[in-house]
């Protein structure tokens, strides 16, 4: 593979700090410059087992602020671009500003960034599926389908898509976007719905489940995401929207998810606490068609079952990494979401 400067925002997340390892392992020519603004969900324990690689480096800047992002956009060759506020429910209640802000804002000046300083580059836009709304079985949309995002959240990554594609129509720059569904794996942050129930699971607290558990993601291992990322910067054609996703059958509704957790870990379903109504802003069922980057060559490679038994090891293995984010704003939040702060101090 040849020489590439690739700038990865948000490499100190979930899905970035799998693609900063991933890239790093997999393309000895690739350098890698991941800027992280380190919010509540940026980690850099995520990125620990690179950071002294000769080919990584770091720094904090925020995707918002064009000024700080010109010395390295000016020196790269891609950008794939992960920096967000990423979790529906926070966006849900007053904080949906900092989503507009950041998703849209961010997404924004890295593009203005890149047309200004580097416009050689290719800009790779880290999307989701939730920007096409609730989605009723059978149907998977495709890449046309009409957007219709329920939360700020998906409103603010769809904007972020379009804002990224017309900076391909307006200026020629080299932009393509991802649309992947719902991840799982090592490194998420635990209020996320896989990470939180591993974790309340190991810590004896009890498993909120929302919407009697009827909901249908298409959960993809984060390792499959990145490896179609991986692909798209090679041989995504630009202007062009790819939708990623794990295309399970059957599909697994939450709480079918919750329990193959509890069988995981030997426990019974009296844990699961069941949570009345509908949360505001989510979607009964999401699923997308797949086809646009299946014919690149792309498929998801690994199983749901072992990637859940190999996930809930990796979270019992790996308490001293996440034990120490379930404090502070983490409790927070929990407070406030699920009125259990109390619960966790008596653990
Ligand atoms: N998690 C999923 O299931 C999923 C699925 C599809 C798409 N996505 C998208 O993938 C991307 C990464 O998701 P994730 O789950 O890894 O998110 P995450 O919340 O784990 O990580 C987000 C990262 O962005 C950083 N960040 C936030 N604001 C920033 C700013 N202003 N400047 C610089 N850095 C900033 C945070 O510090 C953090 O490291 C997001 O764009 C998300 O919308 C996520």
């Amino acid at each position: 593979m040849a020489d590439r400067r690739v700038l990865v925002t948000g490499g100190c997340g979930f899905i970035g700090s799998c693609f900063v390892r991933m890239l790093l392992d997999r393309d000895p020519g690739a350098e890698v410059m991941n800027l992280d603004l380190l919010t509540y969900a940026g980690n850099p324990a995520n990125v620990a087992s690179v950071e002294r690689s000769s080919r990584y480096t770091f720094a904090r800047v925020d995707v918002r602020e064009i000024a700080s992002l010109k010395p390295w956009v000016e020196q790269c060759d891609v950008i794939v671009h992960f920096a967000a506020e990423s979790h529906v429910d926070r966006s849900t209640s007053e904080n949906a500003g900092s989503f507009v802000e950041t998703n849209v804002g961010g997404t924004f000046a890295i593009l203005e960034a890149m047309r200004r300083y580097q416009p050689e580059a290719r800009f790779l836009q880290v999307g989701t599926d939730e920007v096409y709304g609730d989605v009723e079985a059978p149907q998977a949309p495709d890449e046309m389908a009409l957007l219709r995002p329920s939360s700020p959240y998906s409103a603010s990554k769809a904007a972020a898509d379009h804002i990224a594609l017309s900076f391909e129509r307006t200026h020629g720059l080299d932009v393509l976007v991802s649309r992947c569904t719902n991840n799982y794996g090592p490194y998420q942050y635990p209020e996320k719905m896989i990470p939180l129930f591993i974790t309340n699971a190991l810590e004896g607290l009890p498993l909120p489940l929302y919407d009697g558990g009827t909901q249908i993601r298409d959960w993809l291992r984060v390792e499959d995401h990145c490896e179609a990322i991986l692909l798209l910067l090679d041989s995504g054609a630009s202007g062009e929207v790819y939708n990623v996703g794990a295309n399970q059958e059957p599909e697994k509704t939450n709480a079918e998810v919750t329990q193959m957790i509890l069988d995981c870990l030997g426990h019974s379903e009296s844990v699961v606490e069941p949570r009345l109504g509908l949360r505001p802003g989510h979607d009964q069922r999401y699923a997308v068609s797949t086809e646009k980057i299946r014919a690149l060559g792309w498929k998801p490679r690994r199983d749901f079952s072992e990637g859940i038994e190999e996930t809930v090891r990796w979270y019992s293995d790996h308490r001293t990494w996440w034990m120490p984010l379930k404090s502070g704003e983490y409790r927070a939040f929990y407070d406030a979401q699920y009125g259990r702060a109390a619960e966790i101090d008596k653990v």
